[in-house]
Order: C-alpha cells, then sequence, then structure tokens
C-alpha cells in the first residue's frame, strides 16, 4: 500500500538544507536568501523491502573503457554502468565539445544519445562533422523536455547524453526551467533512470563566477561523479578534474589542449607545465602528484620593492595563506627581507597545486627572485616545509623521483627522510638553497 502526500519545505539553493521552515539566512552555509520553497512527495510505504544476504554473488560489472584513455582515467579507470556523472565548468570551456567526443567514443560500444537543450540538430551535426567523431550508435537530439526523451528510447541505450541540466525540464512540476526545484527533479528522474536501466548518465552543468555550479550544490550529493572542466579561457589548455567519485579515486587529472578539431588529450602534461631549462630568476621546478600521476611543474615568483603601501602577496595556483607563510619562513630563516617588497606568486599552465611537496619550490622560486639569482637547470625540489624551517618528506616520493628520471632532470632536493640513489637529502631551508646553488651532493 503506498500513500503518496505532497508538502511544501524550503531548500537551501547553496548547500541543499532542508527545513520546514522558511529561513532567510541558511543554518548550515550561513548564506542569505537562499531558501527556495519545493514540494516533496512524502511517500508512507508499508510494501515488503527484499533483504539480500551479504554473501550473495553478483556479476561484477565491467567498466567501459574507450580511446579517450585520460577520460576513462579520471572517472576511476573507465566508465562505471548506471553512474550517474555531473561535468561542469565555465561558459565555453569545452564541456559539449568533450562530451560530444567522449559520447563517440562510447558509441564503439553500444547507443549513445545525445540531448541538447541549447542547440539545434544542424549545429550539433555542424559540430559532429568539423570534429569528425561521427558514429552510428552516437544519436542526437535537441529538446528540452527529459520525459520526451526516457519515452522515445528505443534502443538499449550504454550512456545518456543531457547538455545541460540548466536547460531541461519535466513536466508535472509548476517551476521554470533552470530553477533548484527542475534541476533537483530532472536528476532524480535522470538517477533513477541510470539505476534502473544500468545506462550512464551524463549531465553538464554551468558554473556562475564564483565557480559554484549554477543552482543548488545539492546535484553534487545527488550524482555519484563530479568532474570539473577548468582553465583559462584565453588559453587552450584545459584541466579535468575529479572532485567526487563514488566509483574511483578523486583528484584525477587530465589535461586537454583546445583546438580547431576539439579537446586533444595531452597525456604527458610534464613537458607542458615545466620549462625545465629555464633558468630564469624566479623559477623552481618542482614535482607534484595529482591523483594516481606524478607531474613535472614550474614555480614562479616575482618579488618588487615597494615603500609606500602594505606590500601585496598574490598566488595564482597556489593557496594565498600558504604563501604568506612561505613569505615569512623566507624572511626568517635566509635571511631575505620581504617586508618592503610585493610578492606574486604563480604556478605555470593554470594548475592549482595543494600537494605540500611544492613548498621548498615556492621558498627556493622566492630567494632566487629576492636575490636575483638563478639554479643551476635541471635542479628541482621537493618537500614539506614546517614553521621551523625543516624539510618533511611527502608522500609518493618513488613515484616524483621516477618521474624527476623520466623528465632527465640532474638533482632532486629532497628532505633527509627519504633515501635514495641520486637525490641530495637536506633537513632545512637553508641547507636545500646552499646545496642547489654550489651542486654539492
Ligand atoms: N568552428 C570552430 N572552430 C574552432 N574552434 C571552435 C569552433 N567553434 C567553437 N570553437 C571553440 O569551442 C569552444 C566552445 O566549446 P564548447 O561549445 O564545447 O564549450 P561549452 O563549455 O559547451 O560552452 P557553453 O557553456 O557555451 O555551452 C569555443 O571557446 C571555441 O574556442
Ligand atoms: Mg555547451
Amino acid at each position: 500500500m503506498k500513500r503518496v502526500r505532497d508538502r511544501k519545505i524550503y531548500v537551501c539553493s547553496n548547500c541543499g538544507y532542508k527545513s520546514h521552515k522558511w529561513f532567510g539566512k541558511c543554518p548550515q552555509c550561513e548564506e542569505w536568501n537562499t531558501a527556495v520553497e519545493i514540494e516533496e512527495a512524502e511517500e508512507d510505504v508499508s510494501s515488503i523491502v527484499d533483504f539480500k544476504s551479504s554473501t550473495a554473488t553478483v556479476d561484477v560489472q565491467k567498466r567501459l573503457t574507450t580511446s579517450m584513455g585520460e577520460m576513462d582515467r579520471v572517472l576511476g579507470g573507465g566508465l562505471t554502468p548506471g553512474s550517474v556523472v555531473l561535468v561542469a565548468g565555465g561558459p565555453g570551456m569545452g564541456k559539449s565539445t568533450l562530451l560530444l567526443e567522449y559520447a563517440s567514443a562510447l558509441a564503439t560500444k553500444g547507443y549513445v544519445y545525445y540531448v541538447s537543450g541549447e542547440e539545434s540538430v544542424p549545429q550539433m551535426l555542424s559540430r559532429v562533422k568539423r570534429l569528425g567523431v561521427e558514429r552510428e550508435k552516437l544519436l542526437l537530439t535537441s529538446t528540452v523536455s527529459i520525459d520526451d526523451v526516457l519515452a522515445s528510447i528505443k534502443k538499449k541505450p550504454i550512456a545518456l547524453v543531457f547538455d545541460s541540466i540548466q536547460t531541461i525540464h519535466t513536466s508535472g512540476m509548476n517551476a521554470l526551467t533552470g530553477s533548484i526545484s527542475q534541476m533537483r527533479e530532472c536528476t532524480v528522474k535522470l538517477v533513477e533512470y541510470a539505476k534502473t536501466s544500468n545506462a550512464s548518465v551524463f549531465m553538464i552543468g554551468h558554473i556562475t563566477k564564483a565557480g559554484n555550479i549554477a543552482g543548488p550544490m545539492m546535484l553534487e550529493h545527488m550524482v555519484d561523479t563530479v568532474l570539473y572542466l577548468e582553465g583559462e579561457s584565453r588559453s587552450g589548455r584545459r584541466i579535468l578534474r575529479a572532485i567526487k567519485n563514488r566509483f574511483g579515486p578523486i583528484e584525477e587529472i587530465a589535461v586537454y589542449e583546445m583546438r580547431k578539431n576539439g579537446m586533444i588529450e595531452i597525456s604527458d602534461p610534464s613537458r607542458i607545465f615545466a620549462d625545465m631549462e629555464s633558468e630564469e630568476v624566479g623559477n623552481a621546478i618542482s614535482i607534484v602528484v595529482e591523483g594516481s600521476r606524478s607531474l613535472m611543474i614550474n614555480v614562479q615568483a616575482l618579488t618588487t620593492p615597494n615603500h609606500k603601501s602594505n606590500p601585496i602577496r598574490i598566488a595564482r595556483g597556489f593557496e594565498n595563506a600558504r604563501l604568506l607563510m612561505l613569505t615569512a619562513l623566507v624572511s626568517n630563516y635566509l635571511r631575505v627581507s620581504l617586508e618592503n617588497r610585493d610578492v606574486y606568486l604563480n604556478v605555470l599552465g593554470g594548475l592549482k597545486i595543494s600537494d605540500p611537496g611544492v613548498d621548498l619550490a615556492v621558498i627556493a622560486a622566492l630567494y632566487s627572485s629576492a636575490k636575483n639569482i638563478t639554479f643551476p637547470s635541471k635542479t628541482a625540489f621537493v618537500g614539506e616545509v614546517g614553521l621551523d624551517g625543516r624539510i618533511r618528506t611527502v608522500q609518493q616520493m618513488q613515484m616524483r623521483v621516477a618521474e624527476a628520471r623520466r623528465m632527465g632532470l640532474k638533482r632532486l632536493i629532497v628532505s633527509y627522510q627519504f633515501k635514495e640513489d641520486d637525490v641530495t637529502g637536506v633537513r632545512t631551508v637553508k641547507e636545500a638553497i646552499t646545496k642547489a646553488l654550489s651542486g654539492d651532493e
């Protein structure tokens, strides 16, 4: 026996907090005026629930792998059947291009439906032709009605793509397309469809200027995987990052180059994120770990005199608070006064680094700029730096050393705690700089 009763609830459009009472300020995320009234169907169910023994056998579902190896890796080693993936990114980032390419790659294995609420079929076809991704089993349509789509599926799909979640709607609701309740309801239907049909569903989501998925954060909770496509709009470089994955590790990244003929996978990103021949003032190389891969990167610092106002400290691709701390360490342990200097820090290539192993390279870059000296070429720095000026070792050092060797680096300055041939172990920032400059082992 099933009784369904509608009731009104209020949901925070920022974080998804639910309440029966209206609120001006969300008690969870503390944002103002984010309460949105929605109708929630309350199901009063008294039917029998089937429990399964944990020793029951199941068919282990095989992941689908494609010719787009980088995309497969970000998904956790291929696409899990029946999963729901949200791909979010800013305007013009290349979301439609990337998913059309991926849909085409998947369509070698079965039917893939690509639904666009933003482009007409001729527009989609011209993109397909430009990218050279025609496939018999890649089916395109232009509609905004999710119900029409689900009712029209004749050939069993392996995947569906909805471009975008903000432009599709489901009937039977009084809410506008793009509103929180519409997106929520559409997502509920798509999740249900994916779990019952075992087809995977991709949803494209637009991102606001502040970097949030336009609309509710709650979408992120409802789906299995969330991928962000980011990059600088002027450069062609794009980074696809998994920020949530129920079926794989997060922090995996894939790097692409946006070209006329589509998004080209860069399977060896170290070559574009670091310029190891550069012996410019203010440059330092490091090896970071992103997901299951190590990458060589280049950190650049610039320090300029400022005697008039409070000095500026700006970091791009690196946490500002951490830059402040490392700046203080440089002043304190390397006896370089940065008090009357502006400090700018940049991680080359639009990468955002949270790996603590990059600390020592940041210190080296700051020192190089402030002292107007350069380090010998092919020297890299890896280590976390504490407030005591001591260098601590970081995770996955073996992987970093292997990457340094592969990239032909000559010296790797690391914490003395990590012992290995061909690396230079140091205890303090002072020792690290001295050894890097002298070339001593
Ligand atoms: N004919 C073309 N030749 C070369 N590049 C093109 C062409 N058409 C589009 N592009 C490139 O593709 C990019 C847009 O890609 P795409 O439409 O996949 O982005 P999107 O993230 O889906 O954008 P939106 O948010 O508008 O849906 C543009 O920035 C442009 O550089
Ligand atoms: Mg698009």
